[in-house]
């Protein structure tokens, strides 16, 4: 056995022979039980979703014809772990939607009459009942966080919101709405225009209370539904902020209104990067290391942190790679899709209890291209498979599982910032352990180096077998021919087949020990007694779970603001001449 690490010969010999201390392996023990472990709350079948900008809607879910190819990538998430991935509609372009029940077609129409403000107004896009039934298309049980215009203020906003809310309600039937958001961003609302000063964080607490106030009392609780049904969105920026998590608690957000308790979770939006903001370039190395994301994401997990001590679970309801709408051959890569396996895992060890990845049609780092763009017939990209890794790791545990992370301290040199493992537990015993290698290593490069995780699964799993899962492609730059499990998913349907059937299993040893090597740019899931993805998966009926997720009402006060890390402003409003340029 290697010596503890804490010893301290050990840092003599490093000090001397730093080589020593950057060889390309690493032994992890995480604890064989639950007990003694620090892990995440228990993974809802859901978590790994999806966020779709409003204005592209209709590519995703189909026009007049559905569009199979969206619902079938959807349905195989669900059918790996349980439930569909969660799908949040929202984005800038929530705010410039009114909802008319007059109008019938499937699409989008440009208002014609024109009176709101804002530099896109606030009522510029006409929508109707038949917007609502194509996302209804989604898998069964789809739970759906439904983004409400807030930033429409003419004189009849409260029906209008109500009228929309109601439609809504009464419109989703297949699929399941989960919640309301109410406004994208209100913290850029200067910016875009949507208001004039003063504005602030403790006005739009009001507005946003004024609006669950108005939707609960006028269609929520008639339709018998509960009143902790909202997600205010708290800052997208850092910078003179007056929307942070704390501040917002300070206003009385989470406070009684006629005798109601209305936000059911705390909603923020990030992205690691976003073009035209974040004022340094970005490679696809950058993507890959790492730790760049544990740096950007320090102010939001502070965030977390605060959101989580008032007793309201937290949710990343915008997420990309890169905003607004992807970068080719970074985000569009198979180096992206570690990145999405990744981000994922870390929001886990940190209970943020759902994350989006934001889509449009026309975004690079979306998971699939719904429609013929950029002159390319639709296509699955390789953060797809991400999902479906994210997906079989969830279902694996029926419900149970909890993701830890593991001390990657000591991956060193060229490694540093590119080894990340976590363990992963089901009926609160270790049941896998997820290894990523991000070391860049593209296509061309025909000698690829790799990187030993020495696993100590403890002597109670002595003489079992473990049964390996990829996440692989040729290089860590392709853009095609990503695997995962052996699975590849159609251009054409959508559907999974399998193009390598191996079984790759390990023997561990008397000590309950065995190494892995993993190549670099690619990930492998070792899971204990059988394969990912051969076991049943417990469907979960979402029948009696509508209604808020809120884990107890007594809300703590938080006290002074944190102190705004300069990181990337997230100015989604860019994304908009895209996204509403591609309809
Ligand atoms: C996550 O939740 C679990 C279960 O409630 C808890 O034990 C753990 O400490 C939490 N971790 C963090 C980072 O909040
Ligand atoms: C999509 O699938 C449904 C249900 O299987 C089928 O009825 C419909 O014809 C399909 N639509 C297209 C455009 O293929
Ligand atoms: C346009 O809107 C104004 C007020 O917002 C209304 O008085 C007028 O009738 C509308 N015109 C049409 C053609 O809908
Ligand atoms: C997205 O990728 C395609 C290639 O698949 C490329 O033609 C297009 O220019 C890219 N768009 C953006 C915005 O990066
Ligand atoms: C999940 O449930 C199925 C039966 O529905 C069972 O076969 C499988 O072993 C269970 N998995 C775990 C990790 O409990
Ligand atoms: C690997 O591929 C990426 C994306 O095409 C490229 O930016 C990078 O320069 C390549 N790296 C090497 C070492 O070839």
């Amino acid at each position: 056995m290697l010596p503890s690490l804490s010893c301290p010969a050990c840092f003599c010999l490093g000090a001397f022979f730093p080589s020593l201390l950057y060889a390309q392996s690493l032994s992890l023990s995480p604890s064989p039980s639950r007990a003694g472990a620090s892990v995440s709350d228990n993974l809802d079948p859901s978590f790994a979703g999806f966020g779709i900008e409003p204005s592209n809607l209709f590519s995703f879910t189909g026009w007049n014809d559905a569009n199979n190819f969206s619902i079938r990538l959807l349905q195989n998430l669900a059918d790996y772990s349980g439930a569909p991935p969660h799908i949040r509609v929202g984005g800038n372009t929530q705010d410039y939607m009114i909802y008319d029940p007059d109008y019938q077609d499937f699409g989008w129409k440009r208002n014609p009459n024109i009176s709101a403000q804002g530099a896109i107004a606030a009522d510029s896009m006409i929508i109707g009942p038949n917007y609502l039934a194509a996302l209804d298309r989604f898998p069964a049980g789809t739970y759906i966080t439904y983004g409400l215009n807030l930033a429409y203020k003419g004189s009849d906003y409260l029906d209008r919101i109500a009228t929309h809310a109601e439609a809504v309600v009464n419109n989703l039937k297949n699929t399941r709405l989960y919640s309301f958001e109410i406004g994208n961003e209100p913290d850029l609302y200067l910016e875009n225009g949507m208001r004039a000063a003063p504005w602030d964080g403790k006005i739009y607490t009001e507005e946003f209370m004024e609006r669950a106030d108005t939707v609960y009392q006028k269609v929520l609780k008639p339709a018998g539904m509960a009143s902790m049904f909202f997600e205010p969105p708290g800052t997208a920026s850092t910078i003179g902020t007056t929307f942070e998590i704390g501040m917002l608690n300070n206003n009385g957000i989470l406070n009684q209104m006629n005798g109601e308790y209305y936000v059911g979770w705390w909603n923020q939006h990030d992205y690691f990067y976003f073009i035209g903001v974040t004022p340094t370039p970005i490679t696809l190395d950058d993507l890959m290391d790492m730790d760049q994301t544990n740096t950007q994401f320090k102010y939001w997990e502070k965030q977390v942190g605060i959101a989580l001590d008032t007793g309201v679970p937290y949710v990343l309801r915008e997420m990309c790679s890169v905003g607004p709408i992807g970068m080719h051959q970074v985000s569009d890569t198979f180096g992206a899709s570690l990145w999405t396996l990744n981000f994922f895992m870390y929001m886990a060890t940190l209970n943020v209890s759902s994350v989006q990845m934001h889509m449009t049609d026309n975004s690079n780092a979306s998971a699939w291209q719904p429609i013929t763009k950029y002159g390319k017939s639709p296509f699955v990209r390789p953060n797809y498979y991400a999902h479906a890794a994210v997906a079989q790791i969830i279902g694996n545990g029926n419900g149970t599982t909890q993701i830890g992370a593991l001390d990657v301290g000591d991956a060193g040199g060229d490694y540093t910032g590119r080894i990340r493992a976590y363990s992963a537990y089901a009926n609160n015993a270790l049941q896998g352990i997820i290894m990523i290698n991000s070391k860049q290593a593209n296509e061309s490069v025909s000698n690829k180096g790799s990187f030993t995780f020495n696993l100590n699964w403890g002597a109670e799993n002595a003489n079992k077998k473990i049964y390996l899962s990829y996440l692989t492609a040729p290089g860590a730059d392709s853009l095609t021919g990503t695997t995962w499990n052996g699975i590849t998913y159609s251009d054409l349907d959508g559907t999974a087949s399998v193009v390598d059937a191996s079984i790759y299993q390990l023997e561990l040893d008397g000590n309950g020990a065995a190494s892995v090597s993993v190549r670099d740019s690619e990930a492998v899931v070792a899971n204990l007694d059988w394969q990912l993805g051969t076991n049943k998966v417990t469907k979960v009926d979402g029948s009696t779970t509508s209604g808020s997720r809120r884990k107890n009402s007594g809300a703590k006060a938080i006290t002074g603001a944190d102190t705004a890390i300069w990181t990337a402003i997230l100015i989604s409003s860019l994304s908009l001449a895209a996204s509403l340029g591609s309809l």
